[in-house]
């Protein structure tokens, strides 16, 4: 969690609460024009009750201030940090309307209407949008390794940034399809998927339960609509695959052209005639 964070006493954001009142008068004396609050507290991981706390402290904080100025000023409250989202299946985080459901119970005071109230609720809004498809390139079989087969799609680290990076703290649900995009059946074997990139770190999951995996086959990421495509990388040159949406079973519609090799070209040539 420590490199994820940025709601900790030495995160490179913000004030600590604990600095203590003064810490925030001297700004609020200064600027007159300075009339919100922003709390930070985080958001995967973290229990509906520390989000509520946090806010709860930083409407305390609005009050200390406004007591010691002698006036009231500050009429924004950004409760930042998000929500968490269910990647795993058993996952059971709360929703937005479970959150407002808590706010309204414990900070009623948020509620006033001289207070904006700003939230900045990112992947639980929009992680659960999305899934990445790859082709199944090719598999190194169990045999050949001594350990478990190993699949190679042609999403990597540089799209799935996060699971490779801390495999342990970030988990995307797999589902296997054939070829024709019909769910695949069988017996389930551990397997690792890795990315087409020219590390051996590039790992996206190991010991994942699937029926036997072949070349050809689809490969289904799910919840990818937060912290994926936004931090790609340029790692390899590969291009940005195109983005597609879809309404129900309706029409699909692009919402993103995929990158050509004249883009990755003018990438690495910008600047230069
Ligand atoms: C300032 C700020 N607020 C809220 C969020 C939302 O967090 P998440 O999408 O991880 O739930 C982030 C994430 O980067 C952030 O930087």
């Amino acid at each position: 969690m420590a490199a994820m964070s940025v709601a900790t006493k030495s995160s490179k954001f913000g004030v600590p609460i604990s600095a203590g009142i003064d810490a925030f008068m001297d700004y609020f004396q200064r600027y007159p024009w300075l009339t919100g609050l922003h709390v930070h507290v985080g958001s995967q991981g973290c229990a509906l009750d520390l989000l509520v706390e946090g806010v709860k402290r930083a409407m305390r904080l609005r009050r200390e201030i406004h007591d010691r100025l002698g006036r009231s000023q500050i009429r924004m409250i950004d409760i930042g940090g998000g929500l968490p989202w269910n990647y795993r299946p058993q996952d059971q985080f709360p929703t937005p309307m479970e959150y407002v459901a808590s706010l309204k119970k414990e900070v009623s005071d948020l509620f006033d209407e001289n207070i904006q109230v700003v939230t900045e609720l990112g992947r639980a809004i929009h992680a659960g949008c999305g899934w990445a498809a790859s082709r199944v390139e090719y598999v190194k079989s169990a045999d050949s390794m001594n350990s478990e087969p190993m699949a190679v799609i042609h999403l990597g680290a540089d799209f799935m940034l996060r699971p490779v990076y801390k495999s342990e703290l970030w988990h995307h649900e797999i589902s296997l399809f054939d070829e024709h995009g019909m769910p695949k059946q069988g017996v389930k074997k551990p397997t690792t998927i890795v990315g087409p990139l020219c590390f051996a770190g590039d790992v996206l999951a190991r010991g994942r339960p699937l029926p036997a995996v072949k070349t050809g086959d689809w490969l289904v990421l799910h919840d990818i609509g937060a912290y994926t495509l936004s931090m790609w990388s340029r790692h390899c040159s590969r291009a940005i695959p195109p983005v597609v949406g879809h309404q129900g079973a309706g029409e699909l519609t692009c919402l993103l052209a995929g990158e050509t090799l004249e883009d990755i070209s003018a990438f690495w040539s910008r600047g230069v005639n």
